[in-house]
């Protein structure tokens, strides 16, 4: 009885260990809260051009779907773009003026999705 019962959990630590295993590095050290406010922030203010979800299209036909943004450019120096010129450089100018806070939270949900 006593060593079922002890391998059962050994199977269920194995299992999780597996789990955690496969996700991808970048991802277990992601903040789940941060990427919650970001993806609102995202669907609020960049869907309306972007894809920012993982299965959905852009409405912009030249706005890259956010789970592409990886390909595309870096991540790293996106949180601070936003607080600078990037959306100067908008083909379209968003009616969206984020702090570090908000910028941070956009690109942490970004890294959640990136394929
Ligand atoms: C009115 C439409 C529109 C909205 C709203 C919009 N975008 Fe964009 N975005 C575009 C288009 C079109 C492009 C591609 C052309 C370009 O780069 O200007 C683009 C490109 C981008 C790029 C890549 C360009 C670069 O310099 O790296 C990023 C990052 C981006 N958008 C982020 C966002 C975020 C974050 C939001 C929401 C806060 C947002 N966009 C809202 C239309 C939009």
């Amino acid at each position: 009885m006593q060593t079922r019962q002890t391998g059962r959990t050994t199977a269920l630590a194995v299992a999780l260990l597996a789990m955690v295993a496969a996700m991808p590095a970048a991802a277990q050290s992601l903040d789940p809260e941060s990427a919650f406010r970001g993806r609102r922030l995202a669907e609020t203010n960049c869907a309306p051009c972007h894809a920012v979800a993982q299965i959905d299209e852009s409405d912009h036909p030249d706005a890259p779907p956010f789970r592409h943004m990886a390909n595309r450019r870096t991540l790293e120096t996106l949180p601070a773009d936003m607080l600078g010129d990037l959306f100067l450089r908008h083909a379209v100018m968003p009616q969206f003026e984020p702090d570090m806070r908000q910028v941070n939270d956009i690109v942490t949900y970004m890294r959640t999705i990136q394929e």
